[in-house]
């Protein structure tokens, strides 16, 4: 495939992130995501984010291993459950999950959830991690405004990243306006809201226009704002459709009817209810 970029952003860190990578939530164990691993790899994407919680990091790592891709051309994200949070736990963690990739660094590494009495020690965790140089970049993961507030009012590394879900129909834009102030960069999750809004009428409308899939146009949305979009499929047209989003651009108008459609939709958990 040709359309698909290797656009990085600069992380604080110092290291670069791609803006474009393959989610594997919900990738089954096995074939399927050592199957999605190298399809995407094949066709281009340079990045891959996996989580614990998953049971799919040894597939992932054992695909990127037997790739032929070189390991420091691709960017592995992995993530601290919540069972494991705490400062010890977190670093018992993030051993296994290293050795369950394979790997002998990540990328980066994310607390997943804002685990409430438990957070701020399992940031030190990853600050010693990071220190160690094991991940080349550490952040958090469903930290909206008030986690955030109190996390860089204890952290000596303020995150590098902060994944949230992000769609036209999900914008948090405080959570945004806060992480640009700091210099974290956001990652999308769920940019394809799961599904549930692919055939929203003004999406469609703009889809037809450019001569594009729903998918492409929520997925370049989030390119056009700055953010790393994360869209999971286990199915190979479809891993070359969502990485084809480099070869065009949603204009100005277009942009702002999609900025018109927040509805509040969450379609998984909301770290809103977190304390
Ligand atoms: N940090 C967190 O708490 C958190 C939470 C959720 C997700 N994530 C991350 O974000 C990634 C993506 O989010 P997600 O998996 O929740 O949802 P998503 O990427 O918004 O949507 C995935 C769903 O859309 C389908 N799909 C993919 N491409 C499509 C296309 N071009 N046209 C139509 N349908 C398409 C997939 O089906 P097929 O696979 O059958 O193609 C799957 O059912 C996850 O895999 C994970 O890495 C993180």
């Amino acid at each position: 495939m040709t359309t698909l970029s290797t656009a990085t952003l600069a992380l604080a860190s110092g290291t670069a992130i791609p803006q474009f990578g393959l989610g594997v939530w919900q990738s089954p164990q096995g074939a399927a995501t050592r199957d999605a691993v190298t399809a995407a790899l094949e066709l281009g994407y340079r990045h891959v984010d996996t989580a614990r919680v998953y049971r799919n990091e040894r597939d992932v790592g054992a695909a990127i291993l037997s790739s032929g891709v070189p390991r420091a051309d691709v960017f592995v994200t992995t993530k601290l459950w919540n069972d494991d949070q705490g400062y010890d736990q977190a670093l018992r963690a993030f051993d296994a999950s290293l050795e369950r990739l394979g790997l002998d660094y990540v990328d980066l590494y994310l607390i997943h959830w804002p685990v409430a009495g438990k957070r701020l020690e399992s940031w030190r965790a990853l600050e010693r991690i990071f220190a160690d140089r094991r991940a080349r970049a550490i952040g958090v993961s469903n930290f909206l405004v008030p986690h955030l507030e109190e996390l860089l009012a204890h952290a000596k590394v303020v995150p590098h990243v902060d994944q949230i879900e992000l769609t036209p129909f999900l914008q948090r834009r405080d959570t945004r306006a806060l992480c640009a102030k700091h210099g974290i960069v956001v990652e999308a999750y769920s940019p394809l809201t799961r599904g549930a809004r692919l055939a929203d009428p003004v999406v469609a409308k703009v889809a037809r226009a450019l001569g594009k899939t729903p998918a492409q146009i929520l997925l370049r949305w989030g390119i056009q704002h700055r953010h790393v979009v994360l869209p999971k499929s286990t199915h190979h047209e479809r891993i070359a459709e969502n990485g084809a989003v480099f070869d065009f651009e949603i204009d100005p108008a277009a942009m702002a009817r999609l900025d018109g459609l927040e509805a509040g939709l969450t379609t998984g958990w909301d770290p809103a209810t977190q304390a």
